[in-house]
């Protein structure tokens, strides 16, 4: 039997994150130049090896067995077999490759739970629906932060722009003009749950005071969806730049984003903000056709450790 791939790409959230939480919609594209890869390959059946995980990137080399049951990759491919009603694995080696930094907001976590439910099912001869493989990623999320809103498994599920609100089915989105945008990664790991969980304590300390910053986020996004649709990247730029203030005030932004975030704009970008959880990880900024190089040159002088450049194509 011939191996199977199967693979996922990043994504990054435009506009929204922490408040999608809290029901208020957010706008997430993929990034298609970083993608988790998952390769299966059969064991001679008479060779009872079981499941060997090669997460070379993680420094994973295991038998599944021994893993924990909350352990993401074995958790992963837990639900897929639950999924598909079927209680074993036959004899494989798992391999799974990945260039998505991790915990950095580029979604990595998500997009191998999409790769390894897509390539178990395909190696047992069912391939999942989309829906369902979003569910699986989904429910592998809840494991590792309790209260994920479900952006990133959708967004690497469907690898397409979406509006997305907690709990109800999302939207794509028309790009009617391809943008490009600049990531900048200040090498600050930072976990996702960690973030969640102090804008969550704040909120439960003072929800008058948070629940406005949640509304402003909403709207922004709303006014940011009309931009990406009629083609507007001043627009686009102008609210990222807003929708850096209220994450600012959330208290999620860092020194070190900041950083970036100013360096972006003073170098020319329409506008810049922190993407994902925040305190770390990554920022965007949106770019002018032919800024690229000299936006990631002066990114990468300002203390950044990774950049990619990525553009969101038009999507009817
Ligand atoms: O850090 P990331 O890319 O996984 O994004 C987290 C986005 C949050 O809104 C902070 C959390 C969530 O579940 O949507």
């Amino acid at each position: 039997m011939p191996a199977i791939s199967e693979s996922a790409p990043g994504k990054t959230i435009l506009f929204g994150e922490h408040a999608v939480v809290y029901k208020r919609p957010a706008i997430a594209v993929p990034v298609e130049q970083v993608r988790a890869r998952v390769i299966i390959t059969a064991l001679p059946a008479c060779n009872c090896q079981g499941v060997q995980l090669i997460a070379p990137e993680i420094n994973l080399k295991t038998d599944l067995a021994i893993l924990p049951v909350n352990h993401p990759l074995k958790a992963a491919i837990e639900y897929t077999l639950d999924a598909l009603k079927i209680n074993h694995l036959p004899s494989c080696v798992v391999k799974i490759n990945s260039t998505i930094p991790v915990a950095a907001g580029l979604g990595s976590g998500a997009a191998v739970s999409v790769a390894i439910a897509r390539a178990v099912s395909r190696f047992l001869g069912h391939p999942l629906s989309d829906d369902v493989v979003s569910d699986i990623a989904y429910n592998v999320d809840k494991l590792h932060h309790g209260t994920p809103s479900g952006v990133d498994n959708t967004v690497i599920t469907y690898s397409r722009p979406i509006y997305f609100i907690r709990e109800q089915p999302f939207e794509q989105i028309t790009v009617s003009k391809p943008f490009e945008i600049v990531i900048g990664n200040t090498g600050i790991h930072s976990p996702t749950s960690e973030t969640v969980s102090f804008v969550r304590s704040k909120w439960l300390a003072n929800p008058a005071d948070i629940e406005p910053i949640f509304d402003q986020i909403g709207q922004i996004v709303q006014a940011a969806r009309k931009a990406i649709e009629t083609g507007n990247p001043e627009q686009i730029g102008k609210l990222m730049d807003e929708n850096h203030l209220c994450l600012q005030t959330l208290g999620v932004s860092s020194p070190e984003l900041d950083q970036l975030v100013y360096t972006a704009r003073r170098t020319g970008a329409l506008g810049a903000k922190l993407c994902g959880g925040g305190k770390g990880g990554n920022m965007i900024a949106l770019i002018e056709q032919g800024m690229g190089a000299r936006i990631a040159n002066a990114l990468l002088n300002a203390g950044a450790v990774k950049v990619i450049q990525t553009t969101i194509s038009a999507h009817a």
